[in-house]
């Protein structure tokens, strides 16, 4: 298994059209409303990522038929069961890496008859879960976590559920999150009763865009609340479900081109969901060079061809709406910042601290190793740029797969090689980084 990248510094300009893979947060979706609708789902564009194939094989293990269409297994047929058709699994449910596959499982897993655990990799293992185990709770499930030292009664992975017989509440979370809201969503087509959500800001919707394609309508009240009135049935579509190209993957390239010197790359195809386009529009008021043509939809998703063209770029004051349609792109965010030619302030983003690692920390850290000057407050970063890194270093990714792919951008503009350890987790969102950065001309290989 490739654990070491050693990447930079660029040999010359990136150049080059590249076509990028399913969008990640999409792809469960379409697996988990696939699994629980009566009738055969195709699904195209998927993302054969681990993240992915976790919850894939979750399903496989409760009974789902699932067929592959293609090699590259990005196509592929979903025998639905139906929402009580599923079986009660042998052995424990691994979400690996995925705090995606826990989340939403675990309002999965609350409506079931029958008693399930799930767990994860030792990342996993120490993110928050009380904020879908106590809402789960209120519904009626009975969720028993562990608390850290392995004891019981907590609220950390491994998380045993015992569901059945669950009632709708009204949930106010304290935290933007669309791993939140599309647990208790979930959760709630096995309810009793109407179920409600409201979060702070908005976070991701692709659940909400979804579940009416299976014939699970959802209404947005006055106050910003979903209401979900559970159908009692999903349906499979009578037409294929169209994945996205990934906004997320396509956030990397975006800064490689915008950081390396007269380069110019274009990606087809991309997700321009607003709540997922925050990255576009904080390098957009960081004055990069970024094109978006030939709008569309694919499913029920906008999408666009975006290109990137380098340019210096300026530093900005984050803008607090921003943070949850940008909250995975901050590693890549951070590095356009410190390769700019002004000062970049993030604050209000703690959430980063509690990601697949402590994305402020982490980044602190490696971009510090390089020269870069940053620093960390307990909510964000203040980043003065420099136009330049150093390289002659090794950085740790921490396992997380941003940070790995993150610090293989910014060592395009370092002035030596760097290498990242601990970044094996690429394999867990975007298998093909490598090929695909070097089919644009970055340095970059696994050890
Ligand atoms: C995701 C939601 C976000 C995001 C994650 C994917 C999803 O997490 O960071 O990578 O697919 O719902 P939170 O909901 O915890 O913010």
């Amino acid at each position: 298994m490739h654990d070491t990248l050693i990447a930079g510094p660029a040999k010359g300009p990136l150049a080059g059209k590249i076509f990028l893979p399913g969008d990640k947060s999409i792809s469960h979706r379409a697996i988990i409303l696939a699994s629980l609708a009566g009738g055969i789902s195709e699904i195209h564009g998927f993302l054969p990522g681990e993240d992915n194939l976790a919850t894939l094989h979750m399903f496989e293990q409760m009974g789902v038929h699932i067929e592959w269409l293609n090699e590259a297994k990005t196509d592929l047929r979903i025998y639905g069961v139906k929402l009580h058709g599923m079986k009660q699994p042998r052995g424990v449910l691994d979400a690996g890496n995925s705090g995606t596959c826990a989340r939403l499982m675990a309002g999965v897993l609350a409506g079931q008859s029958f008693t399930s655990t799930v767990t994860g990799d030792a990342s996993l293992r120490k993110r928050p879960m009380r904020r879908v185990a106590e809402p789960l709770r209120r519904m009626g499930a009975h969720i028993e976590g562990c608390d850290g030292d392995g004891r019981n009664g907590g609220n950390l992975l491994p998380l045993s559920i015992d569901g059945g017989s669950l009632k709708g509440i009204h949930h106010v979370s304290k935290v933007a999150s669309a791993q939140v809201k599309s647990c208790i969503l979930l959760a709630g087509l096995y309810a009793e009763g109407e179920t409600r959500v409201r979060e702070p800001k908005p976070s991701r919707d692709h659940t909400e865009r979804m579940l009416p394609l299976f014939g699970q309508p959802l209404h947005i009240l006055g106050d910003g609340s979903i209401s979900l009135k559970p159908a009692g049935h999903l349906t499979a579509p009578n037409r294929p479900i169209h994945i996205p190209a990934d906004p997320s993957s396509a956030a990397f390239f975006a800064v490689a081109a915008g950081i390396v010197e007269n380069s110019e790359i274009s990606m087809d195809g991309i997700g321009i969901n607003p709540r997922r386009d925050g990255w576009r529009r904080i390098l957009d008021a960081m004055g990069a060079a970024i094109s978006v043509e030939n709008e569309s939809a694919v499913g029920e998703e906008p999408v666009a061809d975006i290109s990137v063209c380098y340019g210096v770029m300026n530093g900005i004051r984050v803008n607090p709406d921003d943070i949850a349609d940008a909250i995975d792109e901050f590693p890549i965010l951070f590095v356009a910042a410190a390769l700019s030619d002004g000062e970049f302030f993030l604050e209000e983003a703690e959430e980063l601290r509690v990601k697949e690692s402590d994305r402020i920390a982490a980044m602190a850290t490696a971009l510090s190793a390089c020269g870069a000057d940053i620093r960390e407050h307990a909510s964000g970063v203040h980043i003065r740029g420099r136009g330049r890194i150093k390289g002659g270093v090794t950085i740790d990714a921490h396992g997380d797969h941003r940070i790995a792919m993150a610090m293989a951008v910014a060592a395009q503009r370092a002035t030596d090689e760097i290498i990242i350890q601990d970044a094996a987790a690429i394999a867990t969102s975007f298998p093909d980084f490598v090929p695909v950065a070097q089919r644009l001309g970055m340095n970059v290989r696994w050890a």
